[in-house]
C-alpha cells in the first residue's frame, strides 16, 4: 500500500514531529511504501499564485510531485497542531495547491462549478492526527471542533476519501513525558489498525 504522510509543523523538536516519526516507522514496519513530506522542512510554498487554480495550469515541480503522489495514494496520514481551530498555513496551502481540480475532484460535464463535484482520490482511509492545548470537551462545546468538520466534510470526503479517522492529542502544554510516550504508542496502534499489512 502506498501511504502519503503529510506533516505541517515548523519545529523538528515538536510532538508533531515525534508523531510523524512514529507513524512513518510503523508504516515501514508493516511493509507499506511511505511517501513522507515535512512541508516546512522541504520549503513548500503555501501561497497559490494567480493562474495556478486553472484546470490546465502548468505546475511547479514540487506541486506536481505532490499532485502525482496524492493521486496514487492508497492511504493518507495528516498531522498538525490545532492553530486557531485550523491547520498551520503551510498545510492549508498544501490543500489549496495539491487537492486541485483534475487531481482531487472534478465537476461533472455541464456543471459550471456550482454543483457537487466528484471526488477523484481513491476511496482510501485518511488518518488525521492533531495536537491541542484545549480539552476535547471544551473544543467541541465552545468551538464546535472545527478541525473535524474541515477535514472530514469540507476536504477529505469532498475529494473521495472513503473513511476519515481523526484523533486530537491533548492537552499538550501540561502533558507529562509518560503521557506523550503513551500518545506515540497510540499513534502506532492507530496506524496498525487503519493500515494493516
Ligand atoms: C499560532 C498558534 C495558534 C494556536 N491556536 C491554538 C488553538 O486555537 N487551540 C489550542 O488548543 N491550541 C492552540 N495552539 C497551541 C498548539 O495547538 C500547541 O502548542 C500544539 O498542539 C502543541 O504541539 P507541538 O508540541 O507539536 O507544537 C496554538 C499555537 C500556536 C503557535
Amino acid at each position: 500500500m502506498r501511504v502519503s504522510v503529510i506533516l505541517g509543523h515548523p519545529d523538528p523538536k515538536s510532538l508533531n514531529h515525534a508523531i510523524a516519526a512514529a507513524a512513518v516507522n510503523t508504516l515501514r514496519e508493516l511493509g507499506h511504501e511511505v511517501r513522507f513530506h515535512d512541508l516546512q522542512a522541504e520549503g513548500f510554498d503555501p501561497v497559490l499564485p494567480a493562474g495556478e487554480a486553472a484546470r490546465d495550469a502548468e505546475l511547479p515541480p514540487l506541486v506536481a510531485l505532490h499532485c502525482a503522489e496524492i493521486a496514487e495514494a492508497d492511504g493518507l496520514i495528516l498531522m498538525h497542531p490545532n492553530w486557531w481551530g485550523q491547520p498551520p498555513a503551510v498545510l492549508k496551502g498544501w490543500v489549496d495547491r495539491v487537492l486541485r481540480p483534475g487531481v482531487a475532484y472534478e465537476f461533472l460535464p455541464g456543471d459550471g462549478g456550482e454543483g457537487v463535484p466528484v471526488g477523484l482520490l481513491k476511496p482510501m482511509t485518511a488518518l488525521v492526527l492533531n495536537t491541542s492545548n484545549t480539552l476535547a470537551a471544551r473544543e467541541q462545546a465552545v468551538f464546535g471542533d472545527p478541525l473535524e468538520r474541515l477535514w472530514a466534510d469540507c476536504i477529505l470526503r469532498f475529494c473521495g476519501v472513503g473513511k476519515v479517522v481523526r484523533r486530537m492529542f491533548g492537552v499538550v502544554c501540561t502533558s507529562t513525558a509518560e503521557q506523550r510516550h503513551a500518545w506515540l504508542a497510540e499513534v502506532a496502534e492507530l496506524v496498525r489498525r487503519e493500515f494493516p499489512a
